[in-house]
């Protein structure tokens, strides 16, 4: 076993480097590179001794002392307990932009009233148009899909009322957020293209143009090809042209801002990688859909949905704000990368949910006290 304080790069392009003087006793017999395992997941050691692995990438906090031990199946890392204290020190805090920003007064206080509140992630179990917890012009980017009035049975909320009455409701918690965000934040809204449940419509496009009537101003929209959803429902007239259904099996997510694209304030710290910039640059995402009964929710978004939203448009130690929060989806990204997180859920069993799904990764341990 092996003690290691893990620096910048190696949190940032997940490795760790397996000191030199360790290297033999780590690797045995094995000849460099080789492919391995790292807690169960896929990893590799290059020639030069880095354990290299997509599970280590922002997974603990720069200058986090981790154990690596070999296992039976590969390699173990996991924090020193003896540790955990140094994650409040002032030093690490800076060096992951938690106080070059103005903004932590803002989540210390949103989370007086809070659900839920550990370090810099927050639950407000509160209606979105009702709160009054979050101040106005305080959040960064808001990461969030909204319900979509599609007959999802929810807990709390109806999700089949009439599409003008859908259309209001959207206005109305559009201008809230609208309020929101800061001068320079932004918005990325995940919802579908267009539907055929319940009646043809063009959810892209209406709320698209609610969104610009409450000042929201468009910059782009990316396509999500969930690959493993089918949203075809019915074929309509089969083999025939009388009255034929069609529908892409797609989602998007529409980026909006408020007043300037240029995003000047905050630590202007960026932590993506040049192939995730490359990738996600490109506005056509292929990854698949979360799964409802592995999550507990009836609609979550993967995790890398609003990882790469956060990434992409924010920097690190910003604030993040999920108006819908459901299982928590928005908030373990902002854990994963070292942002500030809100999220207001208006069911109490779905924040009961995300609380439960933030501390299977770890929230507790993290210790990010502002
Ligand atoms: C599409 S789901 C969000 C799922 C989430 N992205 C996830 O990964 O779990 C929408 C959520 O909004 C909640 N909701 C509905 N109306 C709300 C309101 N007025 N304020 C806050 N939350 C609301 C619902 O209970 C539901 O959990």
């Amino acid at each position: 076993m092996v003690s290691k304080v893990l620096k910048k790069m190696e949190v940032l392009r997940g490795f760790i480097q397996i000191p030199a003087e360790n290297l033999c006793e780590f690797i045995e017999n094995s000849r460099l590179p080789c492919v391995t395992m790292l807690n169960g997941n896929p990893a590799r050691i290059d020639k030069y001794g880095r354990l290299w692995s997509s599970y280590l990438k922002n997974r603990f906090p720069v200058g986090t002392e981790v154990e690596l031990s070999r296992i039976e199946n590969g390699y173990k890392v996991v924090l020193n307990e003896g540790e955990q204290e140094c994650l409040t020190s002032d030093t690490r805090q800076q060096e992951i932009g938690f106080n070059s920003s103005n903004s932590e007064k803002t989540v210390t206080e949103t989370c007086s009233n809070a659900y839920f509140q550990a370090g810099t992630i927050c639950i407000l179990n509160d209606g979105i148009l009702e709160t009054e917890a979050i101040e106005n012009n305080s959040i960064d980017l808001i990461v969030t899909s909204p319900p979509y009035n599609v007959d999802i049975k929810y807990e709390t909320y109806d999700d089949r009322i009439p599409y003008d009455k859908y259309l209001e409701f959207s206005e109305k918690w559009l201008k809230k957020c609208y309020s929101l965000t800061k001068d320079d934040g932004r918005l990325c809204l995940n919802i579908p293209l267009d539907k055929n449940k319940g009646g043809q419509q063009s959810v892209c496009a209406d709320l698209t143009t609610i969104a610009k009537k409450v000042g929201w101003k468009y910059h782009a929209t990316i396509i999500w090809n969930e690959q493993n959803i089918s949203r075809r429902t019915a074929w309509g007239s089969w083999l025939s042209a009388s009255a034929p259904f069609v529908i892409a099996p797609v989602e998007v997510i529409v980026v909006l801002y408020k007043k300037r694209w240029k995003k000047t304030s905050g630590s202007r710290k960026s932590d993506i990688l040049r192939d995730e910039f490359l990738e996600w640059t490109n506005a056509v995402w292929n990854f698949s859909g979360e799964s409802k009964n592995r999550v507990g929710h009836p609609s979550p978004f993967p995790v890398e949905l609003p990882k790469r939203c956060i990434k992409l448009f924010s920097f690190v130690g910003d604030v993040v704000l999920d108006p819908f929060l459901g299982s928590g989806t928005t908030l373990i990204a902002c854990l994963e990368t070292a942002r500030k997180g809100i999220g207001v859920e208006i069911d109490s069993n779905y924040c009961k949910l995300a609380v439960k799904r933030l501390k299977e990764c770890g929230i507790l341990q993290q210790k990010l006290i502002i």
